[in-house]
């Protein structure tokens, strides 16, 4: 095995798998095949990942359920930030190039527009325990930590609920914070690219700037849907249990100057969601 994918169920790294050659994912559970890896138990990473002996470990796996992360923080700061510590062991000990995914969510939101050198801020749990986690890679020099924004597939993602609603003529109630969302499948061709290049330290990867509001509307274009089911609301009436930030948009400038424009259209990423 060449590629280790850690997190292969998710949306990215379910995506990894099909592209990257002499790839294997790690799950949770037997269901899925691969090999089986629960970061809760910190103490069997790095021993299972040293006897796998491969030379690229991608670590896609998080607890991404920002509500859950604030509520759980044990949890969060287990799979988000203790188990980062032990892949970068392992990464280490083997000499493998490791590339860590990361959140915009890292960032207060306040200004937007963050690049690879702004200062975090996090607002909420989620983003605390991924900023540690980032910490624990970047000790690493032979490390890739991509930092990427509102990932969207098959489940569990704003995009998909708005195109599902609209879709079963229910109304939907957006609240108008900007962020920079991009496909999983975009994502991991994109991350396959700089993988290949062996760039280390920090990359930004994600969409241009959109708000949750413009970005419903575009989907509504796209596949031609009831824009009058769309309601602007109020944080406070969402019953969120973690604050979230108002713009954790990413500069993408870096990216663009190695990928170039094409990936990071918004139209291009929701069309995406048409192919599945
Ligand atoms: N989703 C977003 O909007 C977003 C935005 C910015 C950055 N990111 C980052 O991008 C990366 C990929 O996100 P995604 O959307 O693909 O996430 P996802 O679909 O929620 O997948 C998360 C993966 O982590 C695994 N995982 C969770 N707890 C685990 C545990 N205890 N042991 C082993 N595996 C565990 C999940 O396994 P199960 O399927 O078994 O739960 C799943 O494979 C993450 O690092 C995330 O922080 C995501």
């Amino acid at each position: 095995m060449e590629t280790l994918i850690i997190g292969g169920s998710g949306q990215l790294g379910s995506e990894l798998l099909k592209i990257i050659p002499q790839s294997i994912g790690t799950f949770r559970n037997n269901n899925s095949g691969g090999i089986i890896l629960d970061l809760i138990d910190t103490r069997s990473i790095r021993k299972l990942i040293v006897g796998l002996k491969p030379k690229v470990i991608i670590n896609t796996a998080a607890l991404t359920n920002v509500d859950l992360c604030e509520k759980d923080k044990k949890s969060a700061y287990t799979i988000n930030a203790h188990a980062v510590r032990e892949i970068t062991m392992a990464a280490e000990d083997l000499g493998a190039y490791l590339v860590h995914v990361s959140t915009d969510y890292v960032f207060d939101g306040a200004d937007g527009n963050y690049d690879e050198d702004a200062i975090q801020n996090p607002i909420n749990y989620y983003g605390l325990s991924k900023l540690l986690g980032d910490s624990h890679a970047c000790t690493y020099d032979n490390s890739l930590v991509i930092r990427t924004s509102g990932v969207f597939g098959l489940k569990g993602n704003f995009p998909r609920f708005v195109l599902d609603s609209l879709k079963n003529n229910k109304g939907i109630n957006v609240v108008n914070s900007y962020y920079s969302p991009i496909h999983a499948r975009m994502l991991a061709r994109q991350m396959k690219i700089v993988m290949e290049r062996k760039h280390t330290g920090i990359l930004n990867i994600a969409s241009e700037r959109v708000s949750r509001l413009e970005l419903a509307n575009r989907i509504c274009d796209i596949f031609d849907l009831n824009k009058e089911l769309i309601n602007e609301a109020s944080e406070s009436s969402l019953n969120w249990v973690a604050r979230r930030p108002k713009d954790s948009s990413l500069n993408i400038d870096r990216s663009l100057s190695i990928l170039g424009k094409g990936y990071s259209s918004i139209d291009a990423n929701i069309k995406m969601m048409g192919e599945e």
